[in-house]
């Protein structure tokens, strides 16, 4: 299939995996690079700049596809040194970078200057607009059905990437509930030009978490979402657990006078204990509606070919079929 996200990438199938804190390593986004998408190396989960320059010569030796790596621009205790990571991608040979979280602004004549093209993920029309205006080459449009942090907008990508359509010039893809052929077809339909998975890649045998995790996602369905952090307006989706319980608890408890400090044990060095240690109860972590539509662990290859080969059978057999004269029951 050919969007101009696939040319703007030179990827054959236009699919994304966002930058995910400790699932996206180079075995992941190599996996998903050699199907034929677009793998991403998530930045900060590293820890260094250095470890990131590691993990990134790993993924060279795991694929010879573009692959990219994502910077996650989110309210912190102390600033990563994000001049020195973006040296460690420019070096290490990598021409793609998501950002995410606040405006990739002050960064720009850095990524530019290494010919790096920028994705940013963006929850809105406005920050898309602002975006583009700044010279990223491309936005993740991710709607309020999305894993992580879904803006404070909560407008769903069935509105939000029509409005991308109507607003923008360059090319976008739609980000959250993206699971299948289904979401494909319906984001090309929508006016995107591809699109951009979480939480389903987590549930693939290649991403490289605790077999708790992938085994949390097939039992949950599209209820089993909260969001939490709204008081602070740094609102994320995460997947509901004893902690997550408890977190809500308090938040209602302390309503507008939430502090971060408040809720620290719930949501500060999680992911390590979820992902790699595999304990589920550990705190909050990122999960998207879309975990009711996971109810496989497939290979990152059977995954994106089945999303592709059924995308072709949509579009030819069953959108066609609906400008045929013979009727729908005819067909069946
Ligand atoms: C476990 C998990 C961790 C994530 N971590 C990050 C992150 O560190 N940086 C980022 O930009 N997005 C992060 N995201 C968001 C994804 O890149 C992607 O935008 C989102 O998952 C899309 O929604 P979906 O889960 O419905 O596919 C994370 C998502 C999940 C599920």
């Amino acid at each position: 299939m050919r969007t101009r996200i696939t040319e703007l990438f030179g990827i054959e199938h236009p699919i994304i995996q966002g930058g995910m804190h400790f699932v996206g390593f180079a075995e992941l986004a190599a996996a998903v690079s050699n199907a034929g998408g677009l793998g991403i190396i998530t930045g900060l989960t590293q820890g260094t700049p250095e470890k990131l320059a590691a993990e990134i010569a790993k993924c060279h030796d795991l694929t010879d596809k573009p692959f990219g790596v994502n910077l996650t621009f989110l309210p912190a205790f102390s600033e990563p040194p994000y001049p020195e990571y973006i040296q460690a991608i420019a070096e290490g040979g990598v021409k793609i970078v998501e950002t995410a979280g606040r405006s990739p602004e002050q960064h720009m004549p850095a990524l530019k200057a290494a010919g790096i093209k920028v994705i940013h993920k963006c929850t809105s029309v406005r920050h898309s607009l602002k975006a583009e205006r700044i010279g990223c080459d491309a936005v993740s449009v991710d709607g309020f059905e999305c894993g992580g942090h879904p803006g404070e907008d909560d407008i769903p990508n069935m509105i939000l990437l029509p409005r991308a359509a109507e607003a923008l010039s360059i090319p976008f893809v739609a980000s959250g509930g993206m699971a299948d052929a289904r979401s494909l077809v319906a984001a090309l339909a929508l006016g995107a030009e591809g699109m951009n998975m979480g939480t389903r890649f987590i549930a693939t045998q290649e991403a490289p978490v605790h077999d708790n995790v992938k085994q949390a996602l097939l039992n949950a369905d599209e209820n089993d979402t909260r969001l939490i952090m709204r008081p602070l307006r740094n609102t994320e989706r995460v997947l509901n657990n004893a902690k997550v319980t408890e977190l809500l608890a308090i938040e209602k408890e302390k309503g507008d006078t939430l502090q971060i400090t408040d809720i620290i044990d719930q949501v500060a060095g999680v992911y390590p204990k979820v992902m790699l240690d595999g304990d589920m109860d550990a705190g909050a972590w990122s999960c998207g509606m879309v975990v009711g539509l996971i109810h496989d662990i497939p290979t990152v290859d059977e995954l994106v070919r089945r999303i592709m080969a059924e995308a072709e059978g949509l579009i030819r057999a069953r959108l066609t079929g609906f400008l045929d004269d013979e009727p729908a029951v005819a067909r069946a």
